[in-house]
């Protein structure tokens, strides 16, 4: 009897241990965030043996995750949602049953889960979705773009640049009852970048007459060149997105080769043909001075062993891997970007907000969260429901409704 109960307390305490991570202060709700953390810390580590053994890729497993969190298109009092394809893509498509009274708004949004995971049918993405459609009285094309390691850059860009282009087409907004001046991209985390991509290259695409009102960027990732920015530094192993979580997704979207995940890791990974793209993610020059506080400017130098390996030639495609690395500058339509403190990508997004921006005439709108972490916004509903989710949603909202 004494020995089961040692046991069982030894278990309780392991368990306990397993779970209870030290969380910055500001974080409220701390139980919901540590289980939602746990639990991803869980499946990556069973994801990681299952890959070892042999039995699936690493990202099969955490990809899980999607799967428990699928929610059938449903239908309901204000919304028609169906999933059909636009331009041969499959996207989860919301159409508002409220009389348009006019032409209506449209936003073509990507979900994250960094080029490998997530779904527009996740149950915090579909919420988000048919929460705009309903109170923007706006027409919602959430793409479900292919995902790695099945398939890499930039075919995920490739995807949601077909639908934005299928889309803009005139017959195709009159097909929706879409006013061609109010149509914008949003996305969070990857699908923020695929967002920023897609503003970047149809400012420049001469087939496309019809041009974008805004881009809404969600704590997104920009950049690849420095994965060693303060805001990596101080959140390495903040929930939900630890900088090894990001530093897998970034090589398992840019390369097949294993090797690129290591070099990332050191950030031992621009070619040197990087050099003139790296002063363009400077964080000592390009970071808010409130943002960059006293701290010592870092170097990211290039690595002469990355000349012509796999990854190279993707990180350096600053339009479609890392519109961060500021040929946005170009790129006109307004932007809103919510960084979160406690987040590896805080300064990725933080530097695309920069007064730069402002200066070369961009309107800019930078939300600043200093109590949330990365993913902060899916948590939309029960059991993974938090107060701070809801905040930073309705500002999104409250933004597209006086911007778009
Ligand atoms: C439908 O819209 C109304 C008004 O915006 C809202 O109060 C209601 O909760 C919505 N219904 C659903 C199922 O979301
Ligand atoms: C980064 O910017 C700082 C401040 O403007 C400057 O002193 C430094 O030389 C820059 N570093 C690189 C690598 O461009």
């Amino acid at each position: 009897m004494g020995a089961r109960l040692l046991c069982l307390c030894l278990l309780t305490a392991l368990l306990g241990y397993y779970i209870y991570s030290p969380l910055p202060p500001e974080l409220a709700q701390p139980g919901t965030v540590m289980l939602a953390s746990a639990a991803l810390r869980a499946l990556g580590h069973l994801s990681e043996v299952a890959e070892l053994l042999g039995l699936m890729h690493y990202m099969e497993g955490l990809r899980l995750i999607t799967t428990v969190e699928l929610v059938a298109p449903t239908s309901d009092e204000n919304v028609t949602v169906t999933d059909t394809e636009l331009g041969g893509v499959p996207v989860r498509l919301y159409l508002p049953k409220r009389p348009p009274g006019g032409l209506r708004r449209a936003v073509l949004f990507f979900h994250g889960g960094g080029w490998c995971l997530g779904d527009a049918g996740m149950h915090g993405y579909d919420l988000m979705s048919r929460r705009i459609s309903n109170e923007l009285n706006a027409v919602v094309v959430s793409v479900n773009y292919r995902l790695a390691p099945l398939h890499r850059f930039p075919a995920q860009f490739e995807d949601v640049y077909v639908v934005t282009k299928f889309f803009l087409q005139s017959k195709v907004l009159s097909q929706y009852g879409v006013d061609p001046a109010r149509v914008c991209v949003a996305g969070d985390s990857a699908g923020g970048n695929l967002a920023a991509a897609v503003a970047q290259q149809l400012s420049e695409d001469p087939e496309v007459k019809t041009k974008l009102r805004a881009q809404v960027l969600i704590y997104p990732a920009l950049q690849a060149l420095d994965l060693d920015l303060p805001s990596y530094r101080d959140n390495a192993h903040k929930p939900l997105l630890p900088r090894s979580l990001m530093v897998r997704f970034w090589s398992e979207y840019l390369s097949p080769e294993p090797a690129l995940r290591a070099a990332m890791a050191a950030n031992r990974h621009a070619p040197p043909e990087a050099g003139r793209l790296l002063p363009l993610v400077n964080w000592s020059r390009w970071l808010p001075a409130a943002m960059r506080g006293a701290r010592t400017p870092t170097r990211a130098r290039p690595c002469a062993r990355w000349r012509g390996a796999g990854g190279a030639p993707a990180l350096l495609d600053r339009v479609r891997a890392a519109a961060g690395a500021a040929g946005a500058l170009r790129c006109r339509p307004r932007r809103s970007v919510l960084t979160c403190e406690h987040d590896v990508l805080r300064d990725d997004g933080a530097m695309y907000a920069a007064p730069r921006l402002r200066a070369a005439g961009v309107p800019v709108t930078h939300h600043h969260a200093g109590d949330a972490f990365h993913g902060a916004m899916t948590f939309l509903a029960w059991p993974l429901e938090l107060a701070v989710g809801h905040r930073l949603f309705n500002t999104c909202v409250e933004w597209l409704k006086e911007n778009l």
